[in-house]
């Protein structure tokens, strides 16, 4: 699938000083990172930039500060845990513009890191404001910008739009990556292409629904999401969560859905669970047993797809060639109840020939502690969460369009 932008391998960086935007918003509890995707997929452009000799200059947000500083949000453990990954130090410096960036960069060796402090500590980023941006670019002395930061470029903030009215601006390896990726299964998959959708709320991924109920083969239906759709469709399913006001929006995806599937049965083509698991109470020491859809007691909460539902589901999705999967299926956090989601995981992941890509977020999450860290058993783990379910709605990404364009 051709990317449209200019990307760092376009244009004459060798010995330049370079300004990067990457997305550390990763979890982080004191200072433990939960888990470092975000940081180690941001390793290649920085190794390629530094092979070419640049001074690197990187910035990033975490977290929601609200433009204050608030030290439990500040990035120096990821400065620490970047040096690890990139084999030296990575210089923290606690502030993201000024004279103490420039004296840093001028000090600073080719090939040298910096990571400069949270974006988020000023009002001025979220509101894409310019003179913020222009500051930052002045004192990094940097000659171009590069965006790598896939996950926050559905926003139009400084370090993502406002910048690159300050410096040619082109795409890391990373962004290339996850456009190509999501774009290609999205325009011209492997088929059959199958999605998943799971999670909490229909109205969160509407756009995404809808753009799969055009492109895709089949699509598969868990989490809290389907309770919303099994109770759209007449069945009483207890105390389960589902998200009100929602009829508006079903009758329009099953539609075109009939649309889709003329004299078919849309019931093939939305698959939704056959059988649920519930509980009383959603607590840790919650045991599971399973509900046919048609037959939810009226105290029964379902918190995963039921077991006859997940061999329906992982038998159907083995004979994918593509699979999408956003949202998991059940409350994954609790082992009782992620047995979907690890289901699903194991048949991505043990399909041979299968190109399975998994949208970022809490998603991500779960694979990559299924899969011991690394996300290595699938083909592509996205490193966005609402850039990625953006992208595969076909939304316009302003950190995307605002980048140099490639000549055609
Ligand atoms: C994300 O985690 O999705 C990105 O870093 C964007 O963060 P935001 O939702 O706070 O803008």
């Amino acid at each position: 699938m051709s990317f449209s932008k200019l990307t760092v391998r376009d244009v004459p960086l060798h010995d330049k000083v370079v300004l990067v935007r990457a997305d550390y918003n990763v979890p982080l509890s004191g200072d433990k990172i939960g888990d470092d995707l975000r940081i180690r997929a941001s390793v290649p452009t920085l190794q390629y930039l530094k092979e070419q000799g640049c001074k690197i200059v990187v910035m990033s947000h975490l977290g929601r500060p609200d433009g204050e500083v608030k030290p439990e949000f500040n990035l120096a453990p990821v400065a620490a845990r970047l040096g690890e990954l990139m084999g030296e130090e990575v210089v923290f410096l606690d502030v993201c513009y000024g004279d103490k960036v420039t004296q840093a960069v001028k000090s600073a060796r080719a090939g040298d890191v910096i990571l400069l402090e949270n974006l988020r500590f000023h009002p001025e980023e979220e509101a894409n404001d310019k003179t913020f941006a222009g500051k930052i670019a002045k004192s990094s002395l940097a000659r171009y910008f590069v965006q790598d930061g896939f996950g926050v470029v559905h926003r139009a903030h400084a370090s993502t739009e406002a910048i690159t009215h300050f410096l040619p601006s082109v795409a890391g390896l990373l962004l290339e990556r996850e456009e190509r990726t999501i774009t290609h299964a999205m325009e011209d998959p492997d088929r059959p292409l199958y999605a998943v959708m799971g999670g909490a709320k229909v109205s969160d991924k509407i756009k995404v629904i809808e753009a799969f109920v055009h492109v895709a083969d089949k699509i598969f239906i868990g989490g809290a999401m389907a309770n919303t759709f099994l109770a759209y469709k007449g069945y009483d399913v207890g105390k389960s969560k589902v998200e009100p006001d929602q009829e508006a929006t079903l009758d329009s995806i099953y539609k075109a859905v009939r649309k889709k599937v003329g004299d078919g049965n849309p019931d093939e083509f939305i698959v939704l669970p056959v059988d649920v698991a519930v509980t009383a109470k959603i607590d840790p020491s919650s045991k599971r047993h399973n509900e046919k859809v048609d037959s939810i007691q009226p105290d029964a909460i379902a918190a995963d797809i039921g077991d006859l539902s997940i061999e329906q589901f992982t038998h159907q999705l083995a004979k994918a060639k593509t699979v999408v999967w956003n949202g998991t299926l059940g409350l994954a956090e609790m082992p009782e109840f992620a047995h979907g989601s690890a289901r699903v995981a194991l048949t991505l992941a043990s399909t041979p020939g299968m190109t399975s890509i998994v949208g970022g977020g809490d998603t991500a999450e779960f694979v990559l502690k299924w899969d011991g860290g690394d996300g290595e058993s699938f083909s592509h783990v996205s490193t966005g969460g609402g850039a990625s379910l953006d992208l595969m709605a076909g939304k316009p990404l302003p950190g995307v369009e605002a980048l140099l364009e490639a000549r055609k």
